[in-house]
């Protein structure tokens, strides 16, 4: 039987099987090729989406709408602090009257709860643009981009270099269990200040869906066992959206050592690319980056300038991803 995804919400990979995440995978990659060829696809006109926002976005806020308009749709964008949600209306209020005007919802924001009871309440299909536990559309584009690199993705080591856990890591970490690519999640095994840690039960979770698809996961402070023979190294910054920027300096002091340079590089497979979710800290062309240099003498942070610019890296090609792969969830889940 075929796989149909019409009505359902997209909030977490944990809620999808392989056969579905695949099904997803492949519609993206037709997209991608359709809109190369200049070939219409407005199958969803006369629909129309709303975009609700408690955090700011570059990629994930373009992808939703530019994939809505490549789909005939209308868009609304609701800004952080622009609509009442929160302040002078509950979610399950603002879900009810949303579900009543959009065909479909995006949230960013903080907790997953949030996003699932949107989900409860709406009644029209809700993705999960991000919260503090989850970002799974990242994890599509990011799958996407390596399928285009590598073809086949079963049997790949990818290795996350920085901390345990977060919403990009934990994602990663389920949509490669599900697809039988081996994840390594590279990082301080420390307690106390700027020091993370998985949720132990999560983790067994994600170890079950791994042995089940023949694939294993790594939890490691060790960047040589980490980088060698990885074919994907991807990192993320060490302070995450929403997060107090009091963590800096205690990140820094933390992470520093996982920081992708070309050394690193140098110890995964000659075949290996670099990706990472965006934004990046790795020079100081930025407010926060100059502030860093200027606080604590550090002008690259997660990954060095040099493999960021390098030939090795993707995280444009996996930037662009995601507004395909956005576009196959909007699609099978409003069709
Ligand atoms: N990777 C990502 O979610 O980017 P934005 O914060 O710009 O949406």
């Amino acid at each position: 039987m075929g796989v149909s995804l019409s009505g359902r919400h997209f909030l977490k990979l944990l809620d999808y099987t392989t056969e579905e995440i695949e099904y997803l995978l492949a519609l993206a990659a037709d997209f991608k090729n359709a809109k190369r060829m200049g070939m219409p696809h407005k199958y969803l006109e006369g629909k129309n989406i709303v975009l609700l926002f408690e955090k700011t976005s570059t990629r994930t806020r373009c992808a939703f709408e530019v994939g809505a308009m490549d789909l005939g749709m209308g868009v609304t964008y609701l800004e952080p602090g622009s609509s009442q949600m929160g302040k002078k209306e509950s979610i399950e209020d603002t879900a009810r009257v949303l579900g009543r005007m959009y065909d479909g919802i995006e949230y960013r924001g903080f907790e997953q709860e949030k996003v699932e009871c949107l989900a409860e309440n709406a009644g029209v299909p809700v993705w999960n643009g991000l919260t503090t536990e989850f970002h799974p559309t990242q994890a599509l584009a990011d799958i996407l981009t390596m399928r285009e690199e590598f073809g086949d993705t079963k049997g790949l080591k990818l290795t996350f270099f920085g901390k345990h856990a977060g919403n990009v890591a934990d994602s990663l970490m389920i949509i490669c269990a599900k697809l039988g690519i081996n994840y390594c999640s590279c990082g301080p095994i420390a307690t106390g200040e700027g020091a993370t840690s998985y949720d132990p039960e999560f983790l067994a979770e994600c170890e079950r869906i791994a042995a089940e698809n023949g694939c294993t996961i790594t939890v490691t402070d060790d960047v040589e066992e980490g980088a060698r023979d990885a074919d994907v190294i991807y990192t993320d910054v060490w302070v995450g959206m929403g997060q107090p920027a009091e963590l800096w300096k205690s990140r820094i002091a933390l992470m520093s050592p996982y920081r992708v340079t070309s050394e690193v590089m140098a110890m995964a497979k000659p075949t290996a690319i670099f990706m990472h979710c965006l934004p990046s800290f790795h020079d100081t062309n930025t407010t926060v980056g100059k502030e860093i240099a200027e606080q604590f003498g550090v002008t690259e942070m997660e990954v060095s300038d040099e493999v960021f610019e390098s030939k090795q890296s993707r995280v444009f090609q996996e930037a662009e991803n995601r507004m395909h792969t956005i576009k196959a969830v909007m699609y099978a889940t409003l069709k």
